[in-house]
């Protein structure tokens, strides 16, 4: 094997698992695509049929896979169509399925998540989407942020790999935090994984 060929079998190859707008998603895509960072995304699961990050992956020509929930709870289907992309890393971006304990203990700390606010605050059920930034400013915080973590078969409890934060002033809304939230993200997503896991 040539030195490239070694670098190229190397590289990480990453899935996607989304379940709606498939920002974050994109974002990671064309991140590992600008240059070489070690990584791919070679696969976008969704459990959604009109979510749009299928029109997103598809711009992209990443293959995208819509499964039922029953689906990805069963290993005979999941397991294999990971192994046939060679899946060495799940990233769930705004994902909202449990994921499946057979899927934890086959990908240990394999698995990561990123959640819009700073956890173990504003985490749990029903803290979602703009749930999320009404609850923050309900509460009168005056910093929001993004934590990435690993899964585990809690809900947003796997251990913290990084947060950034941001302020939140008196007068925003939940949308004008949402926004701050959205940009860190864009910002701080893919790097976090890369020097988490690529580098
Ligand atoms: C993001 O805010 C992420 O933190 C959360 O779900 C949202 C997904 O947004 N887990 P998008 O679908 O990537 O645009």
């Amino acid at each position: 094997m040539t030195d490239s060929m070694k670098k190229c079998a190397a590289r990480g190859r990453i899935a996607v698992f989304a379940s709606g707008n498939g920002s974050n998603a994109e974002n990671i895509i064309r991140y590992f695509r600008e240059a070489d960072r070690g990584a791919e995304v070679v696969l976008v699961v969704t459990n959604k049929a009109d979510a749009r990050v299928i029109a997103r992956t598809g711009r992209l020509g990443v293959d995208c896979r819509v499964m039922t929930a029953a689906e990805i709870r069963d290993p005979e289907r999941m397991l294999p169509l990971l192994e046939s992309y060679g899946i060495d890393l799940i990233v769930l971006a705004g994902f909202l399925l449990m994921v499946p304990p057979f899927l934890i203990s086959r990908y240990p700390d394999r698995i990561i998540n990123i959640h819009p606010a700073l956890l173990p605050k504003f985490g749990g059920k029903g803290m979602y989407g703009r749930h999320v930034h009404e609850a923050v400013v309900a509460a009168g915080e005056r910093k929001s942020g993004i934590t990435v973590h690993f899964v585990s078969e809690k809900y947003d409890e796997g251990r913290i790999i990084a947060q950034v934060s941001t302020a939140v002033g008196p007068s925003d809304t939940p949308a004008d935090v949402e926004a701050k939230i959205h940009r860190l993200e864009q910002e701080n997503f893919p790097r976090i994984i890369r020097e988490t896991f690529y580098k």
